[in-house]
């Protein structure tokens, strides 16, 4: 293989520019010829496709976002769609791609491959959803900066003696919400993993007040409800007013943390070593603090899980 290329896909996520710096630096040191596609498969139809040398991704380690661009694409979704991507890539002579992204960015790339494109994988995404991998690249910046938030609303709802309730992302699955909500000390956690009633976490607030707790902080995936409808449901109970603050796509911009830019250099030369070895069609990933690697098709197919015992923990240091 001669000639690879690298692109970004769906939701950005903190270090995903650590990862393409990784591809591509990599790939140069094994002397091939490496590509940057700009805004994922939407500018792979398109032919926005650009010969990188070691200058090209200066000075990107430590910043949040994807110097790629990044974008969801209805239309490579078609058959058309994917054949003007094969295109490009014939033209240009490009014979492996590594797609940095989530679960649909790695449907994408299982379609390249069924056209005969060497491609991997590697998981980018805030939400933590990607089986195969203990983490995901932007997972543990999102992680803090949830933290942080939650610290801030903290301090504020002390002072006023109010409950928060704190709407966070991560899609179908609560990783983000639940080590969060451990992590600054919530009362309740709502993830869409675990069923949980909205009567019980009435009854907690309820328990803390008459222990003369006046505050508290509920944790809301956005996959479980939402957390305006907590807050609806807790007026409907309680004579208290909550106050609500959904953190929204504040959680995926931001520098990457020390872990995600590691992370994501490790996974990213790994990429390359595998595209150059003809291990292809997997995505990368790392399982205690071992890179990995699975077929697309083993790790499609797959829930996601949470570790219950982290829930079930959380639920007992928040008594
Ligand atoms: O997958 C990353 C993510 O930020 C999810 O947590 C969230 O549900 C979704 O993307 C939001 O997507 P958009 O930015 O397109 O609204």
């Amino acid at each position: 293989m001669k000639k690879i290329a690298v692109l970004t896909s769906g939701g950005d996520s903190p270090g995903m520019n650590a990862a393409v710096r990784a591809v591509v630096r990599k790939g140069l040191y094994l002397g091939l010829e490496v590509f940057g596609v700009y805004r994922g498969y939407t500018g792979l139809m398109e032919g926005e496709i650009k010969k990188f040398d070691l200058g090209s991704v200066g000075d990107i380690i430590h910043r949040g976002g994807t110097m790629l661009h990044s974008s969801r694409s209805e239309e490579f979704k078609t058959e058309e769609g994917q054949r003007k991507a094969i295109d490009q890539l014939m033209s240009h002579g490009i014979e492996g791609v590594v797609v940095i992204g989530g679960d649909g960015s790695y449907r994408g790339a299982q379609k390249l491959a069924e056209y005969g494109i060497a491609t991997v994988g590697i998981p980018g995404t805030i939400d933590n959803d990607i089986p195969g991998t203990d983490y995901t690249i932007g997972f543990d910046t999102a992680l803090n900066t949830i933290v942080d938030a939650i610290d801030k609303i903290r301090d504020t709802a002390m002072s006023h003696e109010k409950t928060s309730v704190i709407e966070v992302m991560g899609r179908d699955a609560g990783d983000l919400a639940l080590w969060s909500g451990l992590a600054g000390g919530a009362e309740s956690i709502m993830i869409p993993e675990v069923s949980i009633d909205i009567g019980g976490i009435v009854d907690k607030i309820q328990k803390g007040i008459e222990r003369g707790k006046k505050h508290s902080i509920i944790i809301v995936a956005e996959g479980s409800t939402s957390g305006v409808e907590v807050v609806k449901q807790i007026k409907n109970r309680m004579n208290l007013e909550p106050r609500v603050t959904i953190l929204g796509h504040l959680q995926r911009g931001g520098k990457p943390t020390g872990f995600d830019r590691v992370l994501a250099s490790r996974l990213g030369a790994y990429a390359v070593d595998l595209l150059t070895d003809n291990q292809v069609g997997v995505a990368v990933g790392i399982e205690q603090n071992k890179l990995v690697h699975y077929p697309f098709d083993k790790i499609l197919g797959k829930p996601h899980q949470i570790n219950t015992n982290m829930f079930e923990l959380a639920s007992q240091l928040s008594i």
